[in-house]
């Protein structure tokens, strides 16, 4: 059976993903898909690796019930606990990660330093831990973003807290002379004004967005799933809790359905 015309199916721990999600959809405007936002069970970043893989099982079942022709896991704390297991489990599926991209910043270091903001399951994951050995002459100032991702799911993505914490975070960094900040949680994208202000100019701040799209088009085209139609596409976005911030990083653009899953 054809399955180009199927939508694409990503899920994050809540709305963060959306970061991702924009830059697939900006590369490939003319695929469908459908986006999870199980923000019920946000954070993920603090939980057993168990309960991540788990959730993230739920997630993949409801996303191939409605079709889904590849799976975009557009949360790092999810891929770095989970996509193993999801390969394993569903081997006819095509999976898409986002890692923490240490690589172009391991390269591109003129210090020799760089920082990694992420939540906790993603830095003590074997698949972080793995990623950063491999770059043994550079110095990696890495830190837990503690509850950057519960005051962004509340909506307080512009709040004195969220200020003070990241104040807090990326002072080590500053004082290690970082050259570039790679963002490892999927929700961060949304405070890049803020940790600009903080930063110093000079600092590269890099998220993995356009490079998931990237690997995301090549995967389809490889798979023969690419959707060749030039119809409008349908972007469907489910959560599981109070559609309200998720409106609103959408700037209401988009339905959002309540679902329970
Ligand atoms: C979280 O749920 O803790 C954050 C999701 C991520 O790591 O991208």
């Amino acid at each position: 059976m054809d399955k180009s015309n199927n939508p694409i199916g990503l899920f994050d721990s809540g709305i963060g993903g959306t970061s991702i999600w924009k830059e697939i959809h900006c590369l490939l405007p003319h695929e469908n898909s459908i986006y999870l936002a199980d923000s019920k069970n946000a954070p993920y970043g603090q939980r057993p690796k168990q309960e991540i893989i788990d959730l993230s099982i739920k997630n993949t079942e409801y996303l191939l019930d409605h079709g889904a022709k590849i799976i975009v896991v557009a949360c790092n704390t999810a891929t770095t606990n989970a996509i193993t297991e999801l390969r394993e489990k569903y081997k006819d599926v095509n999976f898409i990660g986002i890692e923490p991209a240490i690589k172009p910043a391991a390269i591109h270091t003129q210090t020799g330093a760089i920082g990694i903001l992420a939540t906790k399951g993603t830095l003590s994951s074997e698949l972080f831990t793995k990623t950063v050995s491999g770059f043994k002459n550079i110095h990696v100032v890495e830190q837990v973003g503690y509850n950057l991702v519960a005051l962004i799911e509340d909506g307080r993505i512009n709040s004195p807290e969220i200020k003070e914490l990241l104040k807090e975070y990326l002072k080590p960094m500053i004082e290690a002379r970082i050259d570039h900040l790679v963002l490892g949680c999927s929700h961060y994208p949304y405070l890049i004004p803020q940790i600009q202000e903080i930063l110093p100019k000079d600092v590269k701040i890099i998220d993995s967005g356009e490079a998931v799209a990237r690997q995301t088009k090549k995967v389809l085209q490889s798979a023969g799933l690419l959707n060749p139609s030039l119809d409008k596409s349908h972007q469907v976005f489910y959560t599981n809790s109070d559609p309200q911030v998720l409106n609103s990083i959408l700037k209401n653009r988009y339905t959002v359905e309540q679902q329970d899953f």
